[in-house]
């Protein structure tokens, strides 16, 4: 394929990052395996030097990852792309390869719950610190910044609350004080927002939602500089080892060959399901960034293209109201995934934010009367219907 800059985001979705066998394959090839073989002693011993370029290991490079790779960091409009076995690998591959002992991080408060956990339970025993802000606030962004903050981390929109922090204001923020922007796109994906395009310097993503799109796989990935990202983040996975699967970046190619119109469609029942929920006499409020009730809305349309597949909504009572409408459904998956073609519904407060103290979700506003929806492929009408059996029985 000619230079990506002469193609659209849907085309190098589709087209990018294939090299072809001998066979003339269509569709990207699939290498399974684990290592590869030399055609000499000396062959072995100068790509183990770095003197001759190829592949050694698929710890360290696989032809179908590498495909994956090429591929996403051309959506992302990044210099380079590592992908990692899972989405917590990848958050875990950044901070490892870009920072060491005694930094300081932002981040927003609002993170996906295992990431507030990586980062206070885990990370902070190797002697990094946190700082954890209102991420639609400017202002917390610059008071929180220490002498020794080397990096400001969000999520947007977050998960589960949809909340949108500002990529170019806290992109300057951060380089103001020397310290990286890590954006995790995670909800958006590329097709509906380029961090790096609004100033981040890091991309992180779980490709297990969006990008297979299908529930299948596991998988990461982390984009941006050659610099930061082919040395950083890659010489911690090359030694560490949470490499992507040549199975999963396969499975994950397809997926992004499907991602553009996949992303359109998600966005486009979502926002119909969002705006039905805010007329229900049971439902109390919905975060969903595409409805003008929404408090970043006018953000949301400038930074985003459209608002992804998942809502969250308080339904008016409590936990119980919250879980008589996810035992209501018959359609519904009761799942903690998302980004799948099969919608699925959540209650955070005792599912992915469960490990929170009570003062943390409080402070989210993850309430025990939340619930989460990942609006899959499936009619409109059907899933409409399967809400309603619950909200009927609170009102
Ligand atoms: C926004 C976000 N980031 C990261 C992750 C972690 O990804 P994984 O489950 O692939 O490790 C998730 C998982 O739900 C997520 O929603």
């Amino acid at each position: 394929m000619p230079d990506n800059s002469d193609y659209k985001i849907a085309t190098r979705a589709v087209r990018t990052g294939q090299v072809r066998s001998q066979e003339g394959e269509h569709s990207d090839p699939i290498f399974l395996t684990s290592s590869y073989v030399f055609k000499s002693a000396a062959d072995a011993a100068a790509r183990f030097s770095g003197e001759i370029e190829g592949n050694i290991y698929s710890r360290f490079t696989n032809p179908t990852v590498r495909t994956f790779e090429e591929r996403l960091a051309a959506m992302e409009e990044g210099e380079c792309c590592v992908a990692t076995a899972t989405g917590m690998s990848a958050i875990v591959a950044t901070c490892m390869g870009l920072l060491k002992a005694g930094d300081h991080v932002v981040a927003g408060r609002d993170l996906f719950g295992s990431t507030i956990i990586l980062f206070n339970n885990i990370l902070t025993r190797f002697g990094l610190s946190f700082t954890y802000v209102d991420s639609t606030d400017l202002s917390q962004w610059k008071d929180a910044i220490q002498a020794n903050t080397k990096m400001l981390f969000l999520e947007t929109p977050s998960n589960p609350l949809c909340n949108v922090s500002d990529i170019s204001s806290v992109a300057k923020i951060a380089h103001d004080n020397q310290a990286l922007l890590v954006v995790d796109n995670t909800f958006c994906t590329p097709v509906l927002q380029q961090p790096l395009k609004l100033g981040a310097d890091v991309v992180v993503h779980s490709s297990t939602k969006y990008i297979d799109g299908q529930g299948r796989t596991m998988g990461g990935a982390v984009v941006g500089s050659k610099d930061q990202v082919g040395e950083g983040v890659y010489s911690f996975l090359r030694s560490a080892g949470p490499s992507l699967s040549p199975f999963n970046a396969w499975v994950q190619l397809k997926g992004l060959e499907t991602l553009t119109i996949r992303m359109q469609a998600h966005s486009r029942y979502a926002l119909e399901i969002a705006s039905w929920l805010e007329a229900q006499p049971s439902v109390e409020r919905v975060f969903y960034p595409d409805l003008p009730s929404h408090p970043q809305h006018a953000l949301a349309q400038r930074q985003q293209t459209a608002a992804a597949g998942v809502l969250a909504f308080q339904v008016k009572g409590g936990r119980d109201e919250a879980w008589t409408v996810i035992d209501s459904t018959k359609l519904f998956s009761i799942t903690a995934n998302l980004g799948d073609t099969k919608s699925t519904i959540t209650h955070p407060a005792t599912t992915t934010h469960g490990r929170l103290t009570v003062e943390q979700r409080q402070e989210m506003g993850v309430f025990d009367n939340l619930l989460r929806l990942s609006i899959g492929l499936e009619d409109v009408d059907d899933l409409k219907r399967d809400l309603q059996r619950g909200l009927d029985q609170l009102s």
